[in-house]
């Protein structure tokens, strides 16, 4: 990970303790003005013609700036089953629906069952250029992708009518061929009738040995959510062992957003019906246990999880609610609840880098979809980002970041 802030602004901290506001007025202001790619986030706008925004972020963790790059996919809706309308916002109802590598930027397109390859620019990572054709995937409805640069191996999850997981080699040529890893028998339609009983996300966990899938269970007809453990043949391979082993933690029902907390066999999924959980994967048996069920008051729909390296901890957001919480790395105590008063909606899809955290507020239609930019030192947002004026609304999902 490259770091683009300058000693100087990272020197000021230990000298002038609590005055934050003076250290980011230090920095440079503008977008990227040192030599190197600089760091872009990425939305993935959904829409029928999906496109990939980019956004530089300047050194004071700010947005400035932005353009689009299309992905040569369609974007797809779920549909809202205590609506039977389509879904967005929370369109495919997933986390890691775009992703980046050291050099790669991958996104599903959910409304044409491919996934589209890009190379990050070396000179200027705003930039994106397409890499082969979009790959076909042998499933219906992929909202979800992760990559293994360890393997060159890169997996999707799929969850319409043929639900299930397909991997594919790449290189700096494009993307092999998918071929399907993991089948998972949920009997849904495409698009998908959700947010319940559906995948949430597919990522790669302990040192790159095992593929996870979280599958959301539904509480409504008892169905039992489960996370999915696939491991690898050996540690260079890049094939699977031909059957997973699947788990459902006792008291959990809805798992959505994952993160493996770093050199750890942990895992902090989110449970959409409570709060969050922190959970064990048994290295030997590949079974995965809950350690802690954390119970968030209040909570509508905690979904989405990203860890922070700055404050070793992980950050969760909830679709209907317009707050960002923190929670010890151990998943035992909320440590921060930040109450936004910017007038979204909720947020979904989360990412951090050093100590700005980035959460996307798709809207409504009516409120238009934003990023909300939070500096987690000093617990306040540092900016609302528009999102409408580069095309992205409330179909918009997933986020990435490169640094
Ligand atoms: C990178 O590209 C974006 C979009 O074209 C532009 O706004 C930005 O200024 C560029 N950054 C540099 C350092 O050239
Ligand atoms: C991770 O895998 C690499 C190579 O496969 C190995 O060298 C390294 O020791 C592993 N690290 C851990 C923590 O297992
Ligand atoms: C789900 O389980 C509960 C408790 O066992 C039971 O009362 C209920 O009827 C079940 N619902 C369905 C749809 O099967
Ligand atoms: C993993 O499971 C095995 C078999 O059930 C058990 O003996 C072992 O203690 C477990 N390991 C951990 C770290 O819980
Ligand atoms: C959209 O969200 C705003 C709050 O941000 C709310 O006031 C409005 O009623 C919502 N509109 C719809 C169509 O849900």
């Amino acid at each position: 990970m490259r770091s683009t802030f300058s000693p100087f602004c990272l020197w000021i901290p230990f000298l002038a303790g609590f005055t934050y506001a003076n250290i980011i007025n230090a920095c440079p202001k503008g977008p990227q003005e040192s030599s190197g790619p600089g760091k872009t986030i990425y939305v993935q706008t959904n829409e029928q013609q999906n496109s990939i925004v980019s956004i530089p972020i300047g050194h004071d963790g700010k947005l400035y700036g932005g353009m689009t790059t299309t992905t040569g996919g369609r974007g797809g809706d779920s549909i809202d089953g205590t609506t039977n309308k389509p879904a967005g916002p929370d369109a495919l109802s997933s986390q890691g629906s775009v992703i980046v590598t050291d050099k790669y930027l991958f996104a599903v397109n959910a409304g044409s069952n491919t996934l589209s390859m890009f190379r990050i620019g070396e000179t200027n990572s705003t930039h994106l250029y397409m890499v082969g054709k979009p790959a076909i995937v042998p499933g219906e409805f992929p909202v979800t992708v992760a990559a293994s640069v360890k393997r060159d191996v890169v997996c999707v999850g799929y969850t319409g009518a043929k639900a299930g997981t397909s991997c594919a080699s790449f290189t700096p040529e494009g993307l092999g061929q998918m071929k399907q890893a993991v089948e998972f028998d949920l009997g849904q339609t495409t698009p998908p009738k959700g947010p319940t009983n559906t995948l949430a996300q597919v990522f790669f966990t302990a040192n790159d040995t095992r593929l996870i899938t979280t599958v959301k269970g539904d509480p409504n007809t008892n169905k039992t959510g489960f996370v999915s453990v696939l491991l690898f043949k050996d540690s260079r391979s890049s094939t699977f062992e031909s059957l997973d082993t699947r788990s459902s933690p006792s008291g959990t029902a809805v798992l959505f957003g994952g993160v493996n907390i770093p050199d750890t066999s942990d895992l902090f999924i989110t449970d959409a019906s409570f709060g969050a959980t922190f959970l064990n994967l048994n290295l030997t048996t590949d079974k995965v246990s809950i350690q802690r069920k954390l119970v968030i008051e209040g909570q509508k729909a905690t979904c989405w999880a990203a860890y922070s390296h700055a404050r070793e901890s992980v950050f969760v957001t909830d679709a209907a609610a317009n707050r960002l919480i923190e929670i010890s790395e151990d998943g035992s105590k909320i440590m921060s609840t930040l109450d936004l008063k910017n007038g979204d909606p909720g947020l979904i899809d989360i990412q951090i880098s050093g100590r700005f955290v980035y959460a996307l507020s798709p809207g409504n239609g009516t409120t238009p979809a934003a990023i909300t930019v939070v500096d987690s030192f000093q617990g306040r947002q540092i900016q609302h980002f528009m999102l409408n004026k580069l095309g992205a609304g409330k179909r918009s999902q997933g986020m990435a970041i490169f640094e």
